[in-house]
């Protein structure tokens, strides 16, 4: 079964590119860069990644990324993560980013999309790994500094696949977006949200409503709306579930108090994904391996999810095609 997981063409729609950095590259930024970390070795960063829930992660994982500053810093990021997914049977990645984490720290957009983008590239070419970009906001920091972000971003616009909203969710429903989520719209690119990881099912629902998302991230706690749960199967809304970043996070307790079997069984469409591969214990293929400890699901029910992820990717028809 495990060469089965790991043979399997895997896409993953639910990264974000800063939560893929390792203690071992972090350590290596900071002495590039000069800074100065809060952790005496890789084993102490590593050590110190025990959550007690969604804030407490965060504020590790902005201070971590302080090591970023130059366009090679974001090449170094994205490439050693592309290699890793791609020893991992990772066929297409779909990565997230903070602008607005990096720009409070004066580095500029220009800077971040040159070393993304450069990353991209060669991964496409070297590695035969098809990607996508999704620019987040922090639904933490106030609308307008989207707004602003967003509109900051029109030379960019052609080479972002998806905006994202993420970072803290409780208090900061995706209502507060509404009008950025409307000005991506009206520019024709389409639109995910993070809902319903630790805030309420009522999230999911304005993520749907609002700002008319076609992918929800997380959703785990739609099943507390039955009426809702409906409502994503018949309208066939994709959730990016991430089971090892759940149980790290503590919105579930154990891997096998996981609601995915639950989902699964509400017949909705469902993808494996890792969320911040450095600080939650591995990328994709983890995520796949304690599914497959956790629920013993067959052969069948992975490739229907890998599946469902590769027709719900922003990718082109033809490479599509081509994975299918
Ligand atoms: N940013 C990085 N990882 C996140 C997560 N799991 N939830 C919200 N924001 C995030
Ligand atoms: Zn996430």
């Amino acid at each position: 079964m495990q060469d089965f997981l790991k043979r399997l063409p895997k896409a993953e729609l639910h990264l974000h590119i800063e939560g893929s950095l390792e203690p071992e590259l972090m350590f290596a930024l900071a002495e590039r860069n000069g800074v100065e970390l809060p952790y005496a070795s890789v084993e102490a960063a590593r050590a110190a990644y025990a959550f007690e829930d969604l804030q407490s992660f965060l504020d590790l994982y902005y201070q971590g990324m302080a090591v970023l500053r130059t366009a090679d810093d974001f090449f170094d990021l994205a490439m050693d993560y592309f290699q890793r997914a791609h020893a991992e049977g990772v066929v297409h990645v779909e990565i997230s980013f903070d602008p607005q984490a990096h720009l409070a720290r004066g580095i500029e957009l220009s800077v971040q999309m040159e070393g993304l983008g450069r990353a991209r590239r060669q991964a496409e070419r070297e590695l035969g790994i098809s990607t996508a970009l999704i620019m987040s906001f922090l639904r933490d920091c106030p609308a307008d500094e989207a707004m602003r972000v967003f509109e900051q971003a029109a030379p960019y616009w052609e080479t972002i696949d998806a905006v994202g909203l993420d970072s803290a969710e409780r208090g900061h429903p995706p209502s507060k977006f509404t009008e950025v989520f409307a000005r991506a719209k009206e520019l024709g690119i389409p639109r995910v949200a993070h809902a319903g990881e630790e805030g309420p099912a009522a999230y999911v629902r304005e993520a749907l409503d609002l700002l008319d998302v076609c992918r929800v991230d997380h959703g785990v706690r739609c099943l507390e709306e039955p009426a809702l749960v409906e409502r994503l199967r018949d309208e066939r809304i994709p959730l990016t579930v991430c089971p090892l970043s759940n149980v790290r996070l503590k919105v579930v307790k154990h891997i096998d108090d996981h609601p995915l079997p639950r989902l699964l069984e509400a017949g909705l469409v469902l993808t494996l994904n890792s969320d911040d591969p450095a600080y939650f214990g591995g990328g994709v293929l983890a995520n796949y391996l304690a599914c497959e400890q956790a629920f013993a699901w067959g052969k069948e029910t992975f490739a229907s999810l890998a599946r469902n992820a590769i027709e719900v990717a922003f990718m082109d028809s033809r490479r599509r095609q081509a994975l299918l």
